[in-house]
C-alpha cells in the first residue's frame, strides 16, 4: 500500500451498521413472535455468518441492501438444521448462538474457520453447562455439539472475564431456563444484549453490574418490529484515529453509535489531546450521533484496566496513534486481545516495531514509547495474520510514513467493513 507523504483526511462519511448490535438483534428476532425489520444492518461478512446460522434453523430471512427483514419464529419455532452451522470468522455468532442451541429441544453442531476454531469456547461452556446444558467441544474448541432436549435451569453467573460474548450466551439461554438468570460483571462489558432484550420486551431487570431475565420471557418487538442500527464506532474508529493524529485532517462522522460502554477509544484520544467534537442525536434505544475530529499532535495516555473493555477493539487503532504521538503510551489489562481474530498483542508490537516504533510487550499489554508526528516511522511489511482489524489498524499506521508499506489479507476487511478501501481513499487529501 503506497500512502501520500503525510497523507490527511477530509470530508464527512457513515460507517457500516453495528456488528455486534447486528448479531444480537438478528437472533433476536428469529425467536421473537413477528416480523423484524433491521434498516442499516451491517455488511460484513460476521453478521452475514449469522444470518446464515438463523436461517439454517429454518427461519426466513431477507436481505436487500442494508435492510434485513426476519420471520420471528418464536421462542420454540426453531427447527433442527439439516447441516452443521458454519460460524465463519465470527466469535460473537458461535460464542451467541450456543447459548440460544443449548435450549433447543434438537441437536446441533457448529464449526468455524480456522482462526475462530483456534478461540476458546470453554467459557460460554462452563456456564451453559452448569446451567444444564450438554456440548461437547474438540478440546474447548470448534467444532461442537450441543445436544438438544435438556432441561435448563437458571443461574447467578459472575462473569470472569469481561466479556460482552459470554453475557449474551447464559442471557439467551436464561430464556429458555426456568426461573431467573442473573449475570455479574465487576468491569462492564458492551450493553447492548439489555438495550436488545429491553426493546424485544423481554423485561430484563438491568441493576448497575447485574441483569437478570426471566425463563420463557416472550420476544415480542416494542417498536413494531422496525429498528435503526447505527453505524459501527469499531469500523469508525479506524478513520477517528487518523484524523486525530494526521495534522491537518478534518473529518466527519455521520450516524455512529455512541454507546458509552464502546465509546473509551473517544475519552483516550481527548485525554491525549486530540481535537474532537461529538454532537448526541436524539434517540430512544442506542445511543448515537455525529463525531468532528481535526489532526493535531498527541500525547500518550495511560489506559485505566477497568477502561479496557469498552475499548477493546479499537486497541489496534490506539496503538498505531501512539507511535505518532511524543510519550509514553501505556495498556494493561487487556490479555483477551491474545485469543481476538489473531494474538493482537503480539502483532501489534511486531508490526510497531518493524516501523521502527519503541514498543515493549507484557503478558496482558504494551507500552509505545511515541516518535511524535515530526519524526516519521519508517515503511514495513506489516503483517496481519489474517485479522480484519490489523488490516485496517496497519493501513492507518501507512498513511503516516513516508514510503510504501506493504499489507497482507488486504480482502480480510470483508469481516467487519466492506467499504473501508473504497471510503479510505475517498477520504484522503
Ligand atoms: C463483542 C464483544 C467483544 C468484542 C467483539 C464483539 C460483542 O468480545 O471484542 O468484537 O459483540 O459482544 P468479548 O465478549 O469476547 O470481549
Amino acid at each position: 500500500m503506497k500512502s501520500e507523504l503525510r497523507a490527511r483526511l477530509c470530508g464527512r462519511f457513515e460507517p457500516p451498521g453495528d456488528k455486534s448490535i447486528g448479531h444480537r438483534l438478528a437472533l433476536l428476532s428469529a425467536i421473537a413472535a413477528g416480523r423484524s425489520r433491521l434498516e442499516g444492518f451491517p455488511p460484513g461478512q460476521d453478521c452475514a455468518s449469522t444470518l446464515g446460522v438463523v436461517r439454517a434453523l429454518s427461519v426466513k430471512v431477507s436481505w436487500d441492501e442494508d435492510v434485513v427483514e426476519i420471520e420471528g419464529r418464536g421462542l420454540d419455532g426453531l427447527e433442527p438444521p439439516e447441516t452443521v452451522l458454519d460460524c465463519g470468522n465470527s466469535g460473537s455468532t458461535a460464542r451467541m448462538a450456543c447459548g440460544i442451541l443449548a435450549g433447543q429441544p434438537f441437536t446441533s453442531r457448529l464449526s468455524g474457520d480456522e482462526s475462530l476454531s483456534r478461540r476458546p469456547l470453554d467459557r460460554v461452556v462452563v456456564p451453559l453447562t452448569s446451567m444444564g446444558a450438554a456440548i461437547e467441544t474438540t478440546q474447548g474448541f470448534l467444532p461442537v455439539t450441543i445436544a438438544g432436549g435438556q432441561k435448563l435451569r437458571g443461574i447467578d453467573y459472575e462473569l470472569p472475564i469481561a466479556s460482552a460474548q459470554v453475557k449474551t450466551a447464559v442471557l439467551f439461554a436464561g430464556l429458555y431456563a426456568s426461573g431467573i438468570t442473573r449475570v455479574k460483571e465487576s468491569i462492564p462489558s458492551r450493553n447492548h444484549t439489555e438495550l436488545a432484550l429491553l426493546a424485544y420486551g423481554a423485561s430484563p431487570v438491568i441493576r448497575p453490574g447485574e441483569i437478570e431475565i426471566r425463563g420463557g420471557s416472550s420476544l415480542s418487538s416494542l417498536s413494531g418490529g422496525r429498528f435503526r442500527i447505527p453505524g459501527d464506532f469499531s469500523s469508525a474508529a479506524f478513520f477517528i484515529g487518523a484524523a486525530a493524529f494526521l495534522a491537518g485532517s478534518e473529518l466527519v462522522v455521520e450516524n455512529v453509535g455512541l454507546n458509552p460502554t464502546r465509546t473509551a477509544f473517544l475519552e483516550a484520544l481527548k485525554a491525549m489531546g486530540a481535537d474532537i467534537e461529538v454532537e448526541p442525536s436524539p434517540s430512544l434505544g442506542e445511543p448515537k450521533g455525529r463525531v468532528v475530529v481535526r489532526g493535531r499532535e498527541l500525547q500518550g495516555v495511560e489506559i485505566p484496566r477497568e477502561k479496557v473493555p469498552a475499548l477493546i477493539d479499537e486497541l489496534p487503532i490506539l496503538a498505531v496513534v501512539a507511535a505518532f504521538a511524543s510519550g509514553s503510551t501505556r495498556v494493561e489489562g487487556a490479555s483477551e486481545l491474545r485469543v481476538k481474530e489473531s494474538d493482537r498483542l503480539s502483532a501489534i508490537v511486531e508490526g510497531l516495531r518493524a516501523l521502527g516504533a519503541d514498543v515493549s510487550e507484557s503478558g496482558d499489554g504494551f507500552e509505545i514509547r511515541g516518535a511524535g508526528f515530526r519524526r516519521a516511522l519508517r515503511p514495513a511489511r506489516l503483517r496481519s495474520f489474517g485479522d480484519h482489524r490489523m488490516v485496517m489498524a496497519w493501513a492507518v499506521a501507512a498513511l503516516g510514513v513516508d514510503g510504501e508499506c506493504g499489507i497482507d489479507h488486504l480482502d480480510q476487511v470483508k469481516i467487519s467493513y466492506p467499504g473501508f478501501w473504497q471510503t479510505l481513499e475517498r477520504l484522503v487529501c
